[in-house]
């Protein structure tokens, strides 16, 4: 078997005995290909990472509708048909089909093409629009979140077709602009294009792998609750010698109302909170422990002081199959250098809750906005509103298409994949399940020290390079997987 972690350079396949002969003969055509086309075929990451497709800036709205038409650009010229930058209300999707493969399985592929915005940028290493090169990694914005599935899908395809002629599977892509925002319009699309979207199953390429680059597979993503506090008082900022003590102080206020959120054991305080919420089994926990995960070094590796969260779980429990509660943003009063005395008018919070299992958005929000209210002192006016949501995840293990996708990750990475379950949000995971009725696997190959939302993103090349030798060696094993077709 290959080696762990693959080298740099050029990616290292062995098959190993038992792999069939077609298979050996087609790969390998694949392989010849790819291997020839290294430098267009970064040359053309590079060009999709140049679009500043940040979907939550209203500004960047034109450049996230030329990165749409860049790509649905791409699909035509390898050979993808019915392509077309579809109208969601928001920023479109990007939408191709190539169904010629007749018996075969049908798959809908998901991946975002939209990016976090990038501040703050002065902690960039270089412009984060502009990809770099350095040490087998490429850095930029959105370099491994989520456009290096982009890249990868539309590579992988072009090297099939290239190469084949044909695909062994169907495929419908479908490439959205909105992730990042909440995918605000994609359940409406969904339910507005049922019929293009008819498949077997659905593979989401929009995670990544386990702590040391262990090939994994994500069955679980935890949901999200997103609302804004706002804490208001006299109209306009008061003397804090003149009326201090008086009044109600908003900041002090909306300190008052977190701390009552969450106790020093990391219990969330939410009465109903937690009603929902399917406890781990015995044997879900054993899994949680089986993991090669060393927790000295993940806390050495934020450079923090110690690690904290809820107590009786343990770290990898806590982000993957727990519910939280964090603050994302807090502001109000003076914030400039020296003293200003005063008592500010208003401050205001961006608190947003992880969810997992069963629990559901609206419920908590609701929850969420009565314990507020409930602890809200009386002397300020508080007004809680919500976000944004999405519901969690939980995707079968024994799925016929994840035990393919299993093969094609050992098969291409020399690893088998472990199993996890991330505390990172994918919404339309749950609206493909409820709405398209349709199982999900989730294949994605980003190194889990991207810094994905951060300064100097970065994704690793050699994930890229055997991620899309993975991606066609899964279309390979799906007609024989029996799901249908
Ligand atoms: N790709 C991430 C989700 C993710 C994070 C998967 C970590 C695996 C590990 C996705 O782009 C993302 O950032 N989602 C948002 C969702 C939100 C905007 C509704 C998130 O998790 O914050
Ligand atoms: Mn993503
Ligand atoms: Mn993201």
């Amino acid at each position: 078997m290959a080696t762990w972690p693959p080298h740099r350079g050029r990616p290292r396949y062995d098959f190993g005995p038992n792999t069939e002969t077609r298979m050996a003969t087609t790969i390998t055509d694949l392989d010849t290909y790819l291997d020839a086309n290294h430098d267009r075929r970064l040359e053309s990451y590079k060009a999709l990472l140049r679009f500043p497709s940040i979907s939550a800036l209203p500004e960047h709205a034109p450049d996230c509708r030329r990165c749409a038409e860049h790509i649905a650009g791409e699909l035509r010229a390898i050979g993808v048909e019915h392509v077309e930058v579809s109208e969601t209300g928001g920023h479109p999707v990007v939408y191709g089909d190539w169904l010629h493969a007749d018996g075969a399985p049908t798959v809908l592929v998901y991946a975002h093409y939209d990016v976090q915005p990038v501040d703050p940028v002065d902690l960039w290493d270089s412009p984060p629009f502009d990809p770099a090169v350095h040490d087998g990694r490429i850095l930029a914005r959105g370099a491994a979140d989520d456009k290096s599935h982009v890249h990868m899908h539309l590579r992988a395809t072009e090297a099939l077709l290239a190469t084949r002629g044909r695909l062994p599977v169907n495929l419908r892509f479908l490439f959205e602009g909105e992730e990042e925002s909440s995918s605000e319009n994609l359940d409406r699309w969904l339910e507005n294009n049922r019929e293009r979207l008819k498949a077997d199953v659905v593979v989401i390429s929009d995670t990544g792998f386990f702590e040391g680059n262990i090939p994994a597979i994500t069955l679980g993503l935890r949901g999200l609750m997103y609302a804004q506090i706002d804490v208001t008082g006299s109209p306009v900022d008061l003397h804090s010698g003149g009326f201090g003590g008086a009044v109600e102080n908003p900041a002090n206020a909306l300190a008052r109302i977190i701390a009552e959120l969450k106790d020093r054991n990391g219990r969330i305080l939410i009465p109903g909170f937690y009603d929902d919420v399917a406890e781990l089994s015995p044997k879900e926990r054993e899994a949680f422990a089986e993991l090669p995960f060393d927790e000295d070094a993940y806390r050495d590796g934020l450079a923090l002081p110690a690690l904290a969260g809820e107590e009786g779980f343990t770290v990898l429990e806590r982000k993957g199959a727990r519910p939280t509660l964090d603050v994302n943003g807090i502001w109000g009063g003076f914030q400039g250098e020296g003293t200003k005395t005063i008592i500010p008018a208003h401050a205001h919070a961006k608190v947003s809750c992880r969810l997992v299992p069963n629990q559901d958005p609206d419920t908590i929000f609701e929850l969420f906005r009565a314990r507020v209210e409930e602890v809200a002192p009386p002397g300020v006016r508080t007004t809680v509103q919500k976000l944004g949501g999405g519901k969690p995840s939980l995707t079968p293990m024994d799925h016929p298409a994840t035990k393919a996708a299993a093969r094609a990750l050992e098969a291409t990475f020399g690893r088998a994949p472990v199993y996890i379950r991330e505390g990172g949000s994918i919404p339309v995971c749950a609206s493909f399940e409820s709405i398209l009725g349709l199982p999900v696997v989730l294949f994605g190959f980003v190194n889990p020290d991207c810094n994905a939302h951060a300064p100097n993103e970065s994704m690793v090349l050699d994930n890229v390079e055997l991620g899309i030798r993975a991606i066609a060696r899964l279309w390979d094993e799906l007609p024989g997987a029996g799901i249908g077709g």
